[in-house]
Parts: C-alpha cells; sequence; structure tokens
C-alpha cells in the first residue's frame, strides 16, 4: 500500500472545512490516517515544499497563503491512496474542477484550493521528511 501527505491550506482551516474534508477522505474503505497536526508553517518548510516552483510568478504569493494562518498536515495510508487523494481534491484550478471533488465543490480561486496532496511516491516521502520527520 501506499502513503501520502496531504495539507489542508488556511482557507480550508478558516472557512470551516477541515471536518468535511476529512470527512471524505475517511470514508473511502481502506484508507486510514496515521497522523494529522494543526499547525503554522514557516518559510523554510515552504520553500521546501514548494522549491519546485521557486521562481515562478505565484510563488511568492503562495508562499504568503500558506503561511496566512494555520494548516492540518496528514498522512493518508492506503490503497493507490496518492492518486485517490488527488482525484477527491480534482484539478488545481476550482473552475476547471466539477462538481463532486473537493476544489469542485469549495474552490474559489487556483491559489486558495483547501488541499495539497502529493503527486508522486518519490513527492510523497520526500513531503512526509519535510512534515513529520519522526514519520520517515
Ligand atoms: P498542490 O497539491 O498544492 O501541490 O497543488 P497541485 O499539485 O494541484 O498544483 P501545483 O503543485 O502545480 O501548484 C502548487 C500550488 O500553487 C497550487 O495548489 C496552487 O495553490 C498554486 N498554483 C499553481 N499554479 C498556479 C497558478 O498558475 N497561479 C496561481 N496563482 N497559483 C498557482
Ligand atoms: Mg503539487
Amino acid at each position: 500500500s501506499q502513503r501520502t501527505l496531504v495539507l489542508l491550506k488556511p482557507d480550508a482551516v478558516r472557512r470551516g472545512l477541515t471536518g468535511e474534508i476529512i470527512s471524505r477522505i475517511e470514508r473511502k474503505a481502506g484508507w486510514q490516517i496515521t497522523a494529522l497536526e494543526l499547525r503554522d508553517l514557516d518559510t523554510a518548510t515552504l520553500e521546501q515544499h514548494y522549491g519546485e516552483h521557486k521562481g515562478k510568478p505565484f510563488y511568492e504569493p503562495l508562499v504568503a497563503f500558506m503561511s496566512s494562518g494555520p494548516v492540518v498536515a496528514l498522512i493518508v495510508e492506503g490503497e493507490r491512496v496518492i492518486e485517490g487523494v488527488r482525484a477527491l481534491a480534482g484539478p488545481t484550478d476550482p473552475i476547471a474542477a466539477a462538481p463532486g471533488s473537493i476544489r469542485g465543490d469549495y474552490g474559489v480561486i487556483v491559489r486558495e484550493n483547501l488541499i495539497h496532496a502529493s503527486d508522486s511516491e518519490e513527492s510523497a516521502e520526500r513531503e512526509v521528511k519535510i512534515f513529520f520527520p519522526g514519520r520517515a
């Protein structure tokens, strides 16, 4: 089985949507939440996490947004969970996301799209190390 690193972004926390989003993940048969923490992210952590986007025009506003309030970080484990949580989330741009997906149902703009989920096994292992070094 797989594990993935999920972040419920500051907009999800501010809007009181963390319970709703976690419920959607929990309802999936065979998936398990194995770590969960509410925390504030500093710039150094975000630079590690979003390093691939450094230099892009949306990078600075993305880091500002991601440090604008606490996030909920989770590890989710289970069958094909990397692909599965990204399917629950929907496409990055909420306008392109179908109803029934998290971003399709609640997303407003591309930067404030509620949830991050690792996009590959390599990313998942890298990101778990950043957010839950004890679980590496
Ligand atoms: P994450 O799960 O958060 O990594 O989203 P993703 O994998 O769907 O998108 P990606 O890794 O390409 O981008 C990371 C985050 O940067 C996105 O979730 C958005 O919040 C933001 N982002 C990506 N592309 C754009 C863009 O073109 N404009 C703006 N404003 N934000 C963007
Ligand atoms: Mg990404």
